[in-house]
């Protein structure tokens, strides 16, 4: 890019009423608050829409999309465009010592045969398929239990990468060895640095998009455990409470659920009863 480009870049701003109109609407839509200091972060990711819908600035664009009636159609892209996806392979281990050591033993010791999982905001797959890991590992080593993941996310861009399963390799590093030797294939051509996630786990994996914010969530039978983590902390109290409400909803009696570490439930008066840090029992 040309220095004059640049410098106009950073001359393009929101004005406060358009940064308002999209906070706004982003927090109907997704319930993600946008407080003002938010507003460069929000700058620095609606340009790439600015260019893809050839406007010329930031608040050219806000005119189309608000006045000109295109926010139906663009919809999807502009909460594609404001969701923080951050994930990682095991990001907060001690949430899968918990799962491998007390909640899948506990679980094949009341005789379950098939575990339904749930990793609701799962980003690019990094957390769904790290629950995979560890539940095909454990069904190889115990004879059971059977298991299948149902991973969604808001945002329809993260839901392609996770369903392609490749990953620069260096994203892997914190997967321990052994799993990376059974769940993770390096490609044909070495000079590629990248890995794909093996065809079992993909399969054990099925992605959909969801909106948390909606009122019901379509997941079939209730689930034995769900991850919602590092989500919640995007919300206000009360979505956060209606949200964790639903989820508990979806979720069996004894069954659990994992929230991100910095997150909590405190003043939700909800079935729930804390068995470790930021896991949650159905009661
Ligand atoms: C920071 S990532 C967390 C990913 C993963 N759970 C983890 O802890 O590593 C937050 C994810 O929540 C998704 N998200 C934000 N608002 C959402 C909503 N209303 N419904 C569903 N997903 C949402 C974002 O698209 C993003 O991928």
């Amino acid at each position: 890019m040309s220095a004059a480009a640049l410098a106009a870049m950073a001359e393009d701003t929101l004005s406060r009423r358009d940064f308002e109109r999209i906070s706004r609407y982003i927090y109907q839509q997704a319930g993600i608050r946008l407080p003002p200091a938010k507003l460069t972060m929000i700058e620095g990711r609606l340009r790439r829409r600015v260019r893809a819908t050839r406007r010329a600035t930031l608040n050219d664009y806000c005119a189309w999309l608000f006045d000109g009636d295109h926010l139906d159609g663009e919809k999807e892209h502009l909460l594609n465009a404001v969701t923080t996806n951050k994930t990682d392979f095991f990001r907060e281990p001690k949430h899968f010592d918990y799962l491998q050591q007390q909640a899948l033993p506990a679980m094949r010791a009341e005789g379950r045969q098939r575990l339904r999982v749930w990793s609701a905001a799962c980003s690019t797959g990094a957390e769904p398929y790290t629950i995979a890991m560890l539940l095909d590992t454990y069904a190889r080593e115990h004879g059971g239990p059977d298991y299948g993941i149902l991973a969604t996310d808001l945002d329809t861009e993260v839901l392609a990468v996770a369903r392609r399963g490749i990953y620069p390799s260096v994203l892997l590093d914190p997967v321990p060895p052994a799993l990376r030797g059974r769940y993770v294939l390096r490609p044909r051509d070495a000079a590629r640095d990248e890995v794909r996630i093996a065809p079992e786990l993909r399969a054990a994996v099925g992605f959909a998009r969801m909106n948390l914010m909606d009122d019901h969530y379509p997941v079939g039978a209730p689930m034995d455990i769900i991850f919602c983590r590092n989500v919640l902390i995007y919300f206000d109290k009360a979505t956060q409470q209606a949200v964790v409400r639903r989820l508990v909803s979806c979720l069996r009696p004894g069954g659990l659920l994992f929230l991100g570490h910095s997150e909590t439930i405190t003043g939700f008066d909800l079935p729930l009863t804390a068995v470790a840090n930021t896991v949650f029992q159905r009661t």
